[in-house]
């Protein structure tokens, strides 16, 4: 797996107003990689997600997966919506097996898929509930597994951990990163949280609040399974807000 956001950029425009959210995006997603997009409200992580993922065309630059240009949606890259997007009338399991029935698996092999996701993601038991019974963090962890449940070579998520109290997030965060660990995918999420991005990623790529541009790319060497204190972490939690604040002031400029 090799994918290059090539100096992606979008521009929307409306009633002859233009207001360009991308300005050029280049970095480049290696095999097996955990990568954070980190930036404030309205910096268009969201935006570059989806036109990762083909659901919207950028302005300028190309999305280039394994030397191949891709322009729309396919099954090589997995999506997990903020607002889980299960869908309602299918139990936790025909949620998990879509994907794999879509993709013309075997019966076999998805019962033996099935029964692995489930574990885990600790929704064992769980499996013949609708999503209207289960908590938040459980349709949370279905979302995650049905998406892998696809094997996409690269697994997209827009703040897949954003609509859970702090304790379910830590916990939440701790469990992505035990089945991230057991599977390996590469995972391009979107967050607006610094400790998030630290604990999981292994790059962080800070976007500018306007005019979206990369700020920064910094590696996260801290050993896995993270500790949340200590002097390396505290220290790479003080460069990723330095970066959020140049990045924050460096759009304002622009803007006023
Ligand atoms: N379809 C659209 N038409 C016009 N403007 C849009 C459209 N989609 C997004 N925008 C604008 O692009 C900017 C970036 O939006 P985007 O949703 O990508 O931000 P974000 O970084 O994901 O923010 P948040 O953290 O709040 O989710 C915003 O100013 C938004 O108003
Ligand atoms: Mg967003």
């Amino acid at each position: 797996m090799d994918l290059h956001i090539d100096k992606i950029s979008k521009t929307f425009s409306r009633n002859g107003d233009e207001n360009t959210v991308l300005g050029g995006i280049d970095f480049r997603v290696h095999e097996g990689e955990f990568i954070s997009l980190l930036g404030p409200s309205g910096c268009g992580k969201t935006t570059l997600l989806t036109i990762i993922a083909g659901f919207q065309k950028a302005t300028g630059g190309r999305i280039i997966l394994n030397g191949d240009q891709v322009s729309s949606p396919g099954p090589d890259r997995g999506f997990v919506f903020q607002d889980y997007a299960l869908f309602p009338w299918m139990t936790v399991q025909d949620n998990i097996l879509f994907p794999m029935k879509e993709m013309g698996v075997p019966k076999a092999q998805r019962d033996k898929n099935l029964t692995r996701l489930l574990q885990l993601s600790k929704l064992t038991g769980h499996e013949h509930l609708f999503p209207s019974q289960i908590s938040g963090g459980m349709k949370q962890r279905t979302a995650f597994v049905r998406a892998l449940a696809g094997s996409p070579q690269v697994l997209l998520m827009d703040e897949p951990l954003g609509a859970v109290d702090h304790q379910m997030r830590q916990s939440l965060q701790e469990e992505l990163e035990a089945i991230w660990l057991n599977d390996k995918t590469t995972v391009i999420m979107v967050t607006h949280d610094v400790d998030e991005a630290i604990y999981l990623s292994d790059r962080v790529i800070v976007m500018s609040a306007c005019h979206g541009r990369v700020v920064a790319d910094v590696s996260i060497k801290l050993e896995r399974p993270r500790e949340r204190v200590g002097s390396a972490y505290t220290k790479m939690r003080e460069e990723l807000t330095e970066y959020l604040h140049q990045g924050f002031w460096e759009g304002q400029e622009k803007a006023i």
